[in-house]
């Protein structure tokens, strides 16, 4: 077991670069199981969730190389074997190998899927598109099974513009039959990204980024190659700590494009930055007004930065607000912000920061992986120092945090317990 320490209050200047978004990793990675053959994959982020899936394509056959942040897929031997508990229920995106295997080989059977406890977290819209698409689902205790004669093309109307199930739609849809149009799906900048790899295999599929997706099923894929996104959570948690601690901080290898909901509570709140093509410098911004936040679909204000983005709530000058709509419990991290010394009124999913207030280092436990960020950034804020324990939320999703932070001048460390 680890726990993190940071002695808090030290200005953050020098460079960040932003890794692959762990988002678009955890579906590409399953997706090469789509081709025959070897596809590569650059950029992929050094996180847990990573090694997790790396698991899962090795028990299934399939050979990895990596080196460094590349990794080629080999799926020619590739074999359609049940997914244990055990590697499952590591991570949520084990779900996408649903969508895979049952369009290569119509027949799934996989453990339900595990991830943060961030609320109830249901799968039956994938569930229903699979249905939709011909297949049969037995649910046995903790296992689902997969069965399709054929997959046909259809019109899915997804209830909630869910992320993994439009993914997973897509998976299912691409070595369909005819064509199947996904409606009300998820235009998260990272379905761009799968898309282009899955065409890039010879897919035909158009849409992704809007709110109508079609597919067009073809009968085999080959291996190609693919780069992840930058990450615009990862890169959104170092943006707020520039504008909490910077000192010509600069981040670099993003796009702002994907940032903009981001940009746009910073400018309310009087945070200033220079952007660039691809990266932003930031100081500390010494008078934050306050703001009222209501998390979205993208392009609203992501959900994964909520917790974050609490943070530097309780630095401005007034009454925020912080209403999550997409997860029922992303709360995980306010006990531990008001042991800090936030003051911190919570109703349901909206929480009332007022600030500012001065927060003190104490010992918290990160619930979940982005509540584990909050943390960082709180630690990273406060007077004295701060120990966060159950670290492995926060190392699933953020690559080399302790160096890249160590790097600009961060007093943080890694500590075994
Ligand atoms: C993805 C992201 C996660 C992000 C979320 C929303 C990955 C690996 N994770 O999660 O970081 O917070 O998008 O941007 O990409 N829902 C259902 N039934 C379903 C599926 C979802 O009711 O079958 C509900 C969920 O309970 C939740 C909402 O829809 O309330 C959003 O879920 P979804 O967009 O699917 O999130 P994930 O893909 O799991």
């Amino acid at each position: 077991m680890e726990r993190i320490v940071i002695d808090g209050g030290f200005p953050l200047s020098g460079n960040i670069t932003i890794g692959g978004a762990k988002n678009s990793a955890v579906a590409l990675i399953p997706a090469a199981l789509l081709a025959d053959g070897i596809s590569t994959i650059k950029n992929v982020p050094n996180i847990t969730d990573r090694d997790a899936l790396f698991e899962i394509v090795r028990l299934l056959n399939c050979k990895i190389e990596q080196n460094d942040k590349i990794i080629k897929i080999d799926t020619s031997n590739l074999e359609n074997k049940l997914i244990p508990q055990q590697l499952s229920v590591k991570l949520r995106a084990s779900y996408y190998f649903m969508g895979v295997l049952l369009s290569k080989y119509k027949h799934v059977e996989i453990y339900f899927p595990g991830g943060c406890n961030i609320g109830s977290r249901p799968i039956d819209l994938h569930l229903k598109g699979f249905k939709a698409l011909g297949a049969k689902i037995t649910k046995k205790k903790h296992k689902y099974i997969l069965d399709a004669e054929e997959l046909k093309g259809t019109t899915i109307n997804l209830d909630f513009a869910s992320v993994g199930a439009t993914i997973n739609i897509m998976f299912a849809a691409t070595l369909a039959k005819g064509t199947t149009i996904i409606k009300n799906a998820a235009k998260e900048v990272e379905l761009i990204n799968i898309m282009d790899f899955l065409n890039k295999m010879g897919a035909k599929i158009s849409g992704a980024g809007t709110d109508t997706i079609t597919i067009e099923g073809v009968e085999k894929l080959h291996g190609t190659e693919i780069e992840v996104i930058p990450d615009r959570i990862e890169a959104g948690t170092y943006i707020l700590m520039g504008a909490l601690l910077g000192d010509n901080l600069t981040i670099n290898g993003i796009i702002p494009d994907h940032n903009k909901a981001l940009f746009a509570e910073l400018d309310k709140m009087g945070v200033s930055y220079k952007l660039n093509t691809s990266s932003i410098t930031l100081s500390k911004c010494e008078n934050l007004k306050p703001t009222n936040i209501i998390t979205q679909v993208y392009p609203g204000f992501p959900t994964d930065l909520n917790q974050p983005m609490g943070v530097l709530l309780t630095q401005a000058n007034g009454v925020s607000t912080m209403e999550e709509t997409i997860w029922e419990n992303r709360i995980g991290h306010y006990p531990s912000l008001q042991k800090m010394g936030a003051n911190i009124e919570l109703k349901g999913n909206k929480a009332t920061i007022i600030g500012k207030t001065e927060l003190k280092g104490t010992e918290i436990n990160a619930t979940d992986l982005r509540a584990g960020a909050a943390l960082i950034v709180a630690g990273l804020i406060a007077k004295g120092t701060t120990t966060i324990y159950d670290i492995d939320y926060i190392l699933r999703g953020y690559e080399n945090i302790i160096n890249k932070l160590s790097n600009v001048g961060a007093k943080i460390k890694i500590e075994k317990i």
